[in-house]
């Protein structure tokens, strides 16, 4: 596995290779989740592709306040993990931005509700870095999770509108035995927030069996999701919305192609998760 850790490198690599390359970007800790986006790299990337994988812990992302200083960093073994899965290439930057940068991308429409109305700037920040990472690596494709589901409907956005040659991949989220999705701020969790974490998923099934027999008033599905999450001590709920899967919009009643996302402090560490209904 080569590792790069400077943008021009990245760049001189990228002039001479020769295979189809398919990028996973990410910020690191990697886990489960992020494993099956290797696979599906490789799937997608042919055995004598590339798969590309960055970890950039990109503090445009975060807002003031949160948890950038903290969040976790396990540099040697991340790239072991990275070596394990049979990924080519590491791309860990030490730095990204120019002190003095004055461009951003940014997305207006999908970014505005769900965690775009809670987190400030944070869809600007991850459209700019991950817009970086394109231009800096040129991968062919590029893989992201339904996890974050909001995340990969902007960047799939941001690649049709600003016309990137690259094909979006999305990938189901993978969970824990119990239904927590992985993540990597689950290791934030002490031992009460983690028995109450899948309250998450639990919510969620709640509102897809009401879904399937047949309620369809949305305040009251989002009523039934909010009782289950109450029930977990020391939980907050940040938002919980059902939308519609292409344009993010919330709906009144229930209709094909609805799906429901929510953002659950559990102490103080904020988990998300969605899970489609219909
Ligand atoms: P990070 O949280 O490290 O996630 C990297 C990728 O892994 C994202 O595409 C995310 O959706 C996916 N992922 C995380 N947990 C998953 C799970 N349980 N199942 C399936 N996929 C999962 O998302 C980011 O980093 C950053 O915002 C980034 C895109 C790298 C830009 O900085």
């Amino acid at each position: 596995m080569k590792i790069i850790e400077s943008t021009d490198a990245a760049q001189a690599h990228v002039r001479e290779r020769r295979a189809k390359s398919v990028l996973v970007p990410t910020m690191g800790a990697l886990h489960r989740g992020h494993l099956e986006l290797l696979r599906v790299a490789r799937e997608h990337a042919g055995k004598d592709g590339e798969v590309a994988v960055s970890i950039f812990v990109n503090p445009l992302q975060f807002e003031p306040g949160s948890d950038f200083k903290k969040y976790p960093r396990p540099e040697s073994t991340d790239a072991k993990f990275c070596e394990d899965a049979g990924v080519n290439l590491l791309f860990r930057p030490r730095e990204m931005y120019f002190d003095d940068r004055s461009v951003y991308v940014e997305e207006t429409r999908l970014s505005a509700g769900l965690c775009g109305a809670s987190r400030p700037g944070h869809f600007r920040g991850v459209c700019t870095v991950v817009a970086k990472l394109f231009n800096l690596l040129a991968p062919n494709a590029a893989v992201f999770g339904e996890k974050d589901y909001q995340q990969l409907a902007i960047i799939r956005r941001m690649v049709r509108d600003l016309n990137f040659p690259i094909e979006v991949i999305g990938v189901p989220t993978v969970r824990e035995a119990d239904g927590l999705a992985l993540s990597s701020r689950n290791q934030y969790l002490n031992t009460d927030g983690r028995a109450a974490a899948p309250v998450l998923y639990q919510a969620m099934l709640r509102v897809k069996e009401l879904a399937a027999n047949g309620e369809n008033s949305v305040t009251r599905l989002i009523d039934a999701a909010r009782g289950v999450i109450e029930s977990a001590k020391d939980a907050r709920i940040d938002y919980i919305s059902i939308v519609d899967r292409e344009n993010l919009q919330p709906l009144e009643r229930l209709r094909p192609n609805a799906f429901i996302a929510l953002a659950v402090f559990i102490g103080k560490t904020r988990l998300i998760d969605n899970l489609r209904l219909t």
